[in-house]
């Protein structure tokens, strides 16, 4: 690689993959939000930020996440300090990209730059999150707002709907050699398939609504299960046992998203977004790709219904 593309990518936050990481399976995470950072803050920017730092603390793997600030180099450099990791690289395998899911150019964009940094022919993704989320928590009918029930859809809905588009293709396929990741991963039971997840959450199941309200978010994330199981089954097809697709329920977190709500949760019930991030990666881990696939799990890794 030339000197000059080298600091184009420098100066977009991408560091390049040194060798020893070049034929690692690329996790992609996101959101990345520069202004979350600050780990003293106990409504950090969310359950993405939270799983980013969780997986550059806890392996060896290179990550992809992806922020809608407009400094990406920004974002990048204020998470690892904020790890506060002297003398280990983390710079090197964490690649921050610009993306905001109702910008389909953008979410291609990013995805060709993810072909480059990690070309599909010795890369495959291993763990894919869908992690965007917003609320309007409509009471009644008469509180739903045309454009927020709109925007409430295009984010939560076709947002991961055009992330599994896009990113969907880096998943391994049947005759994938998973070897080396399982090498790495050993204790778990996810290491020998890939996972491709979906945030949902629990009031996104219409079997357990008994109480209504939240119109445009219940609605939503019912998508979102829907569309991981219906994921799930093109991947039976594409990859058969090397890949699943689930949605998840990651509990009650203390993030910005549920601030209105903190008072009305008992403390023991309200999850720190680390305890969050820990929980989500020990529930994929343990999914078994023939029995637990194209379901919805919560943190507990019990299944919430459609
Ligand atoms: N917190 C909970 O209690 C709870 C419970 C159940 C389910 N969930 C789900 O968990 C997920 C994460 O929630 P959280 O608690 O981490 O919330 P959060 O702190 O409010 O974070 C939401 C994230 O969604 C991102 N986002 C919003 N619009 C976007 C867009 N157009 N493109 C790309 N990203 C966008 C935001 O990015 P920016 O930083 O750029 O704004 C933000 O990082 C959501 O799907 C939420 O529905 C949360």
């Amino acid at each position: 690689m030339s000197n000059a593309t080298t600091e184009s990518r420098r100066a977009e936050g991408v560091a390049d993959c040194p060798p020893n990481l070049s034929r690692a399976p690329a996790i992609i995470t996101r959101p990345v939000r520069v202004r979350a950072v600050d780990p003293r803050q106990p409504s950090s920017r969310g359950i993405g930020l939270a799983v980013t730092r969780h997986l550059l603390r806890t392996t060896t793997l290179p990550i992809l996440a992806t922020t809608r600030n407009p400094d990406p180099s920004a974002a990048k450099s204020s998470l690892i300090d904020s790890l506060g990791r002297d003398g280990i690289d983390d710079a090197a395998r964490l690649h921050v990209l610009p993306l905001d899911v109702t910008d389909e150019a953008s979410i291609q964009a990013a995805s060709e730059r993810a072909a480059e940094l990690f070309p599909p022919k010795t890369h495959h993704l291993h763990l894919g999150l869908a992690m965007p989320g917003i609320l309007h928590p409509e009471k009644s009918p008469k509180q739903v707002d045309y454009a927020g029930a709109l925007e409430t859809l295009k984010v939560n809905t076709l947002g991961p709907l055009m992330l599994l588009k896009w990113f969907g293709e880096f998943l391994p396929r049947k005759g994938t050699d998973m070897s080396e990741v399982a090498a790495t991963t050993a204790s778990s039971a996810s290491a020998h398939h890939a996972t491709f997840l979906l945030m949902s959450a629990r009031v996104g199941s219409t079997t357990d609504n008994r109480l209504g309200g939240w119109y445009s978010y219940r609605a939503s994330k019912a998508g979102v299960i829907s569309l991981a199981r219906t994921f799930d089954n093109h991947l039976r097809v594409r990859s058969g046992d090397k890949a699943m697709a689930m949605a998840y329920h990651p509990g009650t977190v203390k993030t910005e998203f549920s601030r209105e709500f903190w008072g009305n949760v008992k403390e023991e019930k309200l999850f720190s977004a680390e305890f969050a991030a820990e929980k989500l990666v020990g529930v994929v881990g343990g999914r078994d790709v023939q029995s637990d696939r194209g379901r919805c799990w919560d943190w507990k890794g019990e299944e919430v219904k459609p």
